[in-house]
C-alpha cells in the first residue's frame, strides 16, 4: 500500500486480539424475528422448515471453519463453539464475529428456496452476534446447559399457549393469564388434560434443540438424522500417528436432538473440550 500522506489513519485501528487460552462462543441472533417469522408464515409454535434452514446454515458454517468443535441451535439463534487453542484470524476478534456472521446469514438466504420454496422472501433478514470468552470446560459446559434449558422453558410455554389459542379458542392474552405463575409441571398438565397432548412425544427438535457435531467418517451414525451430514476435515486435538490421522482426516457433521446437560454426550466426546 502507497504510504500517502493519509496513512496515519491507520493508526487510529487499534488491534482487538481475544485473550488467549480460552474458549470462544460465538453466538448469533435474528435481528427482529418476531416479525421476520410473521411476515413469511412461519407456522406457531415450531415450523420445522425454518429450524431445518437455520440447522443448514449453520452446517455450512461448521464446514467453512474448522475450529468450530460444536454448536447449538434454538428458535433464531445458534452457538458457535471455536476450540480453545484457535488461532482463526490471529484471534481477532471483528473479523471473526463479522465473517462467521455474514457467512451464516448469506447461507441463510441462499438456502431459502429450499425449505420454503412456496414462500419469497419478502425482505433480507440479518442477525446480530456477539462473542463470549469461557476461561474453562465447566463454563462451557454451563454456557450449553442455559441455551438448553431455554429452549425447554420456551417450548413448553409456546407449545401451551398456542394450545390454548388455537384449540382451546382463547384470546393471547387469556392465554398468558392462563400460563402466568405455572410451572412446568402444571403446563404438562394443561397440555394433557385439555388438549392430550404428551409433552414426551412433541419432537426431540423442539424440545432440546439441535447440537451439530463432527464424527468420523468411520463412525457408525448415531442418529436417522445424518442425511443432513456433510463431509469435513476434522481438527485434530493432539498428536496421531499418520496412518490414524488420515483414517481421522475426513468427518462429517451431525446435527442431533440429544440431552446436552447431563455428562453422557461430554464423555463420548472428549475432543470437544480437548483444546
Ligand atoms: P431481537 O432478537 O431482539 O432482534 O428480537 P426477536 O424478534 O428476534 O426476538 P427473539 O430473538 O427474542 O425471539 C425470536 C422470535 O422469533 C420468537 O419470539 C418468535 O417470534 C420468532 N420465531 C423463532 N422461531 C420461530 C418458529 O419456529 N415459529 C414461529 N412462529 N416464530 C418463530
Ligand atoms: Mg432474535
Amino acid at each position: 500500500m502507497a504510504n500517502s500522506k493519509y496513512a496515519y489513519v491507520r493508526n487510529y485501528e487499534l488491534p482487538d486480539p481475544l485473550l488467549p487460552g480460552c474458549f470462544l462462543i460465538c453466538r448469533l441472533d435474528g435481528h427482529s424475528f418476531h416479525r421476520f417469522s410473521e411476515e413469511h408464515g412461519f407456522t406457531k409454535p415450531n415450523d420445522e422448515r425454518a429450524l431445518k434452514l437455520m440447522d443448514h446454515a449453520a452446517m455450512d458454517v461448521m464446514t467453512e471453519y474448522k475450529d468450530i468443535v460444536l454448536a447449538f441451535g434454538e428458535s433464531d439463534e445458534f452457538s458457535f463453539l471455536l476450540r480453545r487453542s484457535t488461532n482463526l484470524y490471529n484471534r481477532r476478534q471483528a473479523k471473526i464475529l463479522t465473517t462467521l456472521t455474514s457467512y451464516f446469514t448469506s447461507c441463510y438466504v441462499f438456502h431459502w428456496s429450499k425449505y420454503f420454496p412456496d414462500t419469497s422472501m419478502r425482505y433480507p433478514p440479518s442477525f446480530d452476534g456477539r462473542i463470549v470468552l469461557y476461561p474453562d470446560e465447566r463454563s462451557v459446559r454451563d454456557y450449553f446447559s442455559w441455551r438448553q434449558a431455554d429452549t425447554h422453558i420456551n417450548n413448553l410455554y409456546n407449545t401451551a399457549f398456542w394450545a390454548l389459542v388455537k384449540q382451546g379458542g382463547k384470546t393471547t392474552s387469556e392465554a398468558h393469564a392462563t400460563l402466568r405463575g405455572t410451572v412446568s409441571a402444571m403446563k404438562q398438565e394443561i397440555l394433557f388434560q385439555q388438549f392430550n397432548i404428551n409433552y414426551n412425544d412433541i419432537s426431540p427438535r423442539y424440545k432440546k434443540g439441535s447440537v451439530l457435531v463432527r464424527v468420523p467418517q468411520e463412525a457408525p451414525e448415531i442418529t436417522s438424522e445424518h442425511s443432513a451430514g456433510q463431509t469435513v476435515a476434522l481438527q485434530i486435538p493432539f498428536e496421531r500417528s499418520t496412518e490414524e490421522k488420515k483414517k481421522r482426516a475426513r468427518t462429517r457433521t451431525e446435527v442431533l436432538h440429544c440431552d446436552i446437560i447431563g455428562d453422557e454426550f461430554w464423555m463420548a466426546r472428549s475432543f470437544i473440550l480437548a483444546g
